[in-house]
């Protein structure tokens, strides 16, 4: 089994449910209001943990929201040795849930937008064979890329949430994206998704692309290899961490050596569950759950 080290974001989420998402100039009163782990960093390294992988998760946040984010760790056997209290704010999320699941959501960087040098130092106690899993909510990514690269390790990149920026990074270094059809668009400049599947693929042809599609499933395509899996049915609560989940499955599933397929699978099983539960990082299943 591979090691896989996340060097990502942790956020606070503030979530609000509301019958709707709030339009323009509007105000609106939500329904219910809660505070919970999330970042897309921290969510798939827990999504990876609780799948079984041997994951260590590289990040900051405030020094003073460290010992809460232990005791929530604690349960799921994920390393956090590599988290780094700062003096500074954590990141944070607004989060709106309207009541078809459907979410919006806003987030203020904090301490992952301050990336140091000793937190982003944790990718050289790794090496080929292992996996370096990153999204796109903190700084210094181009580097950070490249760093994984000269370390030999497996590059996987879920570009979200998609901005100018990342156009200019050193995509062709990723080994494995995991992308939904928004970010796709973005990398690829179509939302056809026959079109936006044969741009990637041509764009990095080594690369192993998975797409994500929400009720239309998912499709991976790697040069002339292409698997399709389809959605799970399910009653949505809140979509918070679906393709959190996905990510993090996903990946376990490679690294325990599972079939691209068998992986997929898994993953669409994962994020069924964590759509039907409310929350980020606390909604994703234990393995056991997928029995
Ligand atoms: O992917 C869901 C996550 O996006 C939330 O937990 C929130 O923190 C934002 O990062």
């Amino acid at each position: 089994m591979n090691r896989i080290l996340v060097l990502g974001s942790i956020n606070i989420d503030h979530s609000y449910e509301l019958e709707r998402i709030v339009r323009p100039g509007e105000t609106v009163a939500s329904s219910a209001y809660r505070t919970a782990w999330g970042g897309k960093g921290l969510n798939q390294a827990i999504a990876l943990a609780k799948a079984g992988a041997e994951t260590a998760l590289a990040a900051q946040l405030s020094a003073a929201d460290r010992p809460g984010l232990e005791m929530f760790c604690a349960p799921f056997g994920l390393d956090i040795s590599r988290v780094r209290g700062l003096d500074c704010p954590s990141g944070h999320a607004i989060i709106q849930v309207e009541s078809s699941g459907q979410n919006s959501i806003i987030i203020a960087a904090g301490a992952n937008g301050m990336m140091e040098d000793a937190t982003i130092a944790a990718i050289d106690e790794y090496g080929a064979g292992d996996i370096l899993l990153l999204q796109n909510e903190i700084n210094r990514m181009p580097e950070i890329i490249r760093r994984g690269k000269e370390r030999g390790m497996t590059v996987a990149l879920n570009p979200s949430p998609c901005s100018k920026e990342m156009l200019d990074w050193p995509l062709e270094l990723v080994d494995i994206f995991i992308l939904n059809e928004t970010e796709g668009e973005y990398i690829s400049g179509t939302s056809c998704v026959e079109e936006m599947l044969d741009i990637l693929a041509a764009k990095f042809p080594a690369a192993g692309i998975v797409l994500t599609l929400g009720a239309q499933g998912s499709v991976y395509r790697r040069g002339e290899e292409e698997y399709r899996v389809a959605a799970m049915k399910v009653e949505a609560v809140d979509t918070t961490a679906a393709g959190d989940t996905y990510t993090g499955y996903f990946l376990a599933g490679i690294s325990e050596g599972k079939a691209v397929r068998e992986a997929m699978e898994l993953a669409t099983r994962a994020a069924a569950i964590t759509v039907s539960r409310q929350g980020a990082a606390g909604s994703i299943p234990m393995a056991a759950d997928l029995a």
